[in-house]
Parts: C-alpha cells; structure tokens; sequence
C-alpha cells in the first residue's frame, strides 16, 4: 500500500496555470507580469494549490504571446527581469509552491539569433539548425504539409530559394531535433533554469519535435468536415508523434533526472493509445503526457465513466495519471458545460486518481469574454477568422475585484474584461459560503486532508443514467463521489458500499448527514466518506 512520503510532489499536489499577460499587472501597462504573480502568491497559497505553472515569460515579439521565443534565457520586459524572476522562485519557495516553467523546443521565433544566422544563407554553421528544403521538383513547397494555424507550413525564403518548415506561425520556424547540436544547446537551456531554481517544465507541443526524414506527403483525412482548422484536411503522420521522438524524451528525461525532485510534463493531443505510449516504454518518457480528455469529450456521465475506465485500464504501471479542465489554447469549462455544470467539473477534476491541472480564472468561473473584431489578439482568429478558433476569450484578465479595472490594471488591459467582472471576481467570492471560489478552496483542502482523494486507489462504481459515480480508497479510507450531470433530480444507493456521511456538495449547504440512498438535486455532486 502506498503512503504519502512514497508519492512525489507532482503525484499529490495540484498544478494551477497562469496565463501571464492576463493574470495581474503591477506596472499599469495593461499586461500582467511577474511582479504581479510575486503580488499574488498570497492567494495560490490562500486557494489552496501547490505548483503554478506560467507560459511563455521568454524575450519574444509575441507574434503568438510567447510562444516564439527570441532568447531562450532570459525574461521579456514586458513581464520583468531575471532578477524579478529569481526573486519569485525564492518566495515560491518560501511559501511551499512549486513553479513549472513552459519550454518551448519545437520552434524559435524567426527573430532568433539562431534562426537569422541559419536563414543568412545556404553555408551558414546554423543552416541545419532548421528545417531547409529545395521546392519541389515543379516548383513550389517542398511537401503538402500544413501549419496547424492554416496554410502552407512551408515559407519561402527569396534570397536563398529554400523554404523552411513551420508547423505553427511562419514566424516560428521549427528546430531541426535530428541536429546534435540543437539538441545540446537547448538541454543547457534546461540546465540554465534548473539551476535557477525551476521545479519542471511543461513541454510546449512535444509530439511535434521530429519530422519525417524522407518528407512524405501527409495522407488526407477522410473524416475532415468543412469548417474544422484546415491543418485538418491532411493526417499528420509525417509530420507528428513519429517513433523517433521517444529518444529525443528520454534525451531530455536524463538532464531533468541529473536534479533532484523535477517534473516533465508533455502537452500532447492525442488518443489516449497513443498518449500512454508518451511514459516511455519503462518509465523514461515525461512523467505526465497531459491528459486532455475533459476538455475534448461530450459533457456526458457514460461517456465520461467509460474514458475514466478505459484510461486507468491502459495507464502503464508505473505510469502517473493526469487531469486538465482547461488551458489558454481551449474554450473555458464554464462556458464549456455551463456554470451549473463548472461546480460538478471542479469536483471532477479534484477527485479523480493523478494530478489535476486546473486553469486560471476557473475557480471563480470565469466564462469565455466576447472579443469584438478590433480587438481580437490571437494569430490564429487572424489566420482563419470565422471558424470560431479565436483562443483570446479564454485569455482575458483575471478578475481579482469591482473596481474600475478588475483589480487587474490600473489602465485599460491588452483583452477586454469580461462583461459580468462587478460579480464575478475573487473579492466578492472569497467570503461567500456558497461560491464557486469557496468550493473549490473546499475540494483543494479535502484533496490535501484525505490521501484516499490524492493517491488513492480508484474504482468506478455503477450509478444511474446521467450519473458518474466512484469510490477511492487508501488503506481504511475510502471515499465516494457522486456528480448529477443532469437538470433533473437523481438518486443513488449507498448501501451496497456500506453507509456513508456527506463531507462536501457542490452546492456547499451539507455536511456531516448520514445517507443511504443519496438524493441528488439537478447539477449537484456530492463527496461522502464511507464505512
Ligand atoms: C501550444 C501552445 O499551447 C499554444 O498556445 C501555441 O500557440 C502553440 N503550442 C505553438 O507554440
């Protein structure tokens, strides 16, 4: 049986992601910084989770916000200085919090010294460092391959008549992972911010770092629907999660192992088959290939039992689950499956078996914010407009207060504020018993209190239509859930799994009552102990 000194950090704890430009500005530039997180730390620690894991805070023109990366060591001025940063780690420390930085290795911005250099012509040193090729034959792109954001991922490049692959942004030109010397330097950047302090990474796209050798043309995919992402017209079984990038992780694996009490984490869209496969073949993989699910399947109790199951079904065994319900790149839960439905979502989240990984701005129920046409940000909406791919209403600034601002800035933010921010933010929140902020401080300090919710054993148990039901144990302990995803009333039988006393609803108006059979209000889910 396991025991809680037998578990890492990253298996008990909760990761919290902060989307920097939108989470506190403390220079009233209308972007968040970092001074702005130290200004925070108050909160996460008040909130309740353990490991905060910021996105890009690198030098960068921000033709994606960070993620085209101009120098890979050292912070943008628009979030602060290295000297604000080492400040942050110290006081991370101080207070018990971890922090994952986002390392970003497929791609640079073309703004890079490196990729300057490599684009400087054909006998550059740094020529390899990219990804070069003659046009094709006839002329033109060298493969059919797409950039996920649309269009060609091949640019040309007139002054020296190659084109170059980009799998995101032509102004993210794709490192070439099958050069040693790529593959050193960017290791050092890992040494460089693990010597800083670092606690891990969250390892931007990684199922993309290696390309085909022979560059095949991708298949086109015969389930494409108009007006999906075009990148989606083609499968991209050249140009993705090719066998060879299990070395470049186990590579990668080895500097983060040379440090004590790390954590690599991939994010990777894929199935789940294929996700697994991310833990490596014994364990030299990341330590959590991000697990998407909750934020890719239908809001339905079968449908969801029936992922938990299959999941923990081919989880390898020395393979650690994970969980996200939302992040910068997707839709906000509570726009997703409805404010109701965000409570149930966020107990979810909280009582499954691995490591949850929860999203700014959802513990209080942030929605997706409207982004009028001028004001749209992302590249993406740019490139493809009218599909609906606009990631900006998820990006909006946290909203901490009523006043004029948000409490985020004291000037007008890089994104609009949500329309409801006098009602939904953190002030009115926190000393509200029955709010969504007060819940999940509630889940996030159960998780902690019972290790049956943190490392225990997980069972699915059968429940009623519309109904997710589960038990976790840990020795004597054992731990029930039970969430009504409908908007009808729904009931559920204890009695076969012994009695059971309610600790925590989502409605957070019970405790300590005595049940049998469980009544479900619509919506509500409910934690009870058993014994
Ligand atoms: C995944 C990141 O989460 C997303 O925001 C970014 O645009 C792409 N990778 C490219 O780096």
């Amino acid at each position: 049986m396991s025991n809680p000194s037998t578990h890492e950090w990253w298996q008990r704890g909760t990761i919290y992601q902060i989307y920097p430009r939108s989470f506190k500005d403390s220079n009233g530039d209308g972007i968040g910084d970092l001074a702005g997180i130290m200004d925070s730390l108050w909160y996460l620690e008040w909130l309740g989770v353990d490991a905060i894991w910021i996105s890009p805070i690198y030098p960068s023109p921000m033709a994606d916000f960070g993620y085209d990366i101009a120098n890979y060591t050292d912070i943008d001025p628009i979030f602060g200085t290295l000297a604000d940063f080492d400040a942050l780690v110290s006081a991370m420390h101080a207070r018990n919090l971890k922090l994952i930085l986002d390392f970003v290795p497929n791609h640079t911005s073309d703004q890079h010294p490196w990729f300057q250099e490599s684009r400087g012509s054909r006998e550059n040193p740094r020529r390899d460092w990219y990804i070069w090729r003659d046009p094709a034959p006839g002329g033109g792109p060298p493969t059919n391959w797409r950039s996920v954001f649309g269009g060609s991922a091949w640019e040309l490049d007139p002054p020296t008549g190659q084109y170059y692959y980009h799998a995101f942004l032509k102004q993210q030109p794709d490192l070439n992972w099958r050069n040693p010397a790529v593959r050193e330097v960017m290791f050092d950047v890992l040494r460089f911010w693990l010597d800083r302090g670092v606690d891990g990474f969250r390892v931007d796209v990684i199922w993309h770092l290696m390309k085909d050798s022979a560059f095949r043309d991708n298949p086109a995919d015969p389930t494409f629907q108009h007006g999906q992402p075009t990148f989606h017209e083609l499968l991209a079984t050249y140009t993705t999660d090719l066998p060879e990038v299990h070395e470049i992780i186990a590579e990668m694996r080895r500097v983060i192992d040379a440090y004590e009490n790390r954590v690599l984490i991939g994010e990777i869209y894929l199935p789940v088959e294929r996700l697994i496969v991310y833990y490596g073949a014994s364990g030299e993989g990341v330590h959590l290939p991000f697990n998407f699910q909750l934020i890719e399947l239908p809001w339905q109790a079968s449908v969801i039992t029936e992922a938990i199951a299959r999941y923990e079904a081919l989880l390898p065994t020395y393979g650690w689950p994970n969980w996200v319900l939302g992040n910068h790149d997707k839709p906000r839960i509570a726009s997703r499956v409805g404010v109701d439905q965000a409570r149930n979502a966020a107990m979810l989240l909280l009582t499954l078996r691995g490591t949850p990984t929860l999203y700014y701005g959802d513990e209080i129920g942030m929605t997706n914010v409207p982004i009028p046409p001028e004001r749209v940000q992302d590249p993406w909406e740019r490139n493809e407009p009218g599909l609906g791919l606009g990631r900006d209403p998820s990006r909006t600034p946290f909203q901490w207060d009523s006043s004029r601002y948000a409490g985020f800035s004291t000037t007008e933010p890089w994104l609009p504020l949500a329309p409801d921010f006098e009602s939904v933010n953190v002030q009115v929140q926190r000393d509200d018993p029955r709010s969504i902020l007060t819940l999940y401080r509630q889940l996030l300090a159960l998780r902690r209190k019972e290790p049956a919710l943190s490392i225990g054993a997980y069972g699915g148990v059968p429940a009623p239509p519309d109904v997710i039901a589960y038990v976790r144990h840990h020795g004597d302990s054992r731990m029930l859930v039970v969430l009504n995803l409908s908007r009808k009333p729904a009931s559920f039988d204890v009695k076969n799994l012994g009695s059971g006393c309610v600790l925590l609803s989502t409605y957070l108006d019970r405790s300590n009552e005595e049940i049998d059979t469980l009544t479900l209000r619509e919506c509500e889910g409910v934690i009870a102990r058993l014994s």
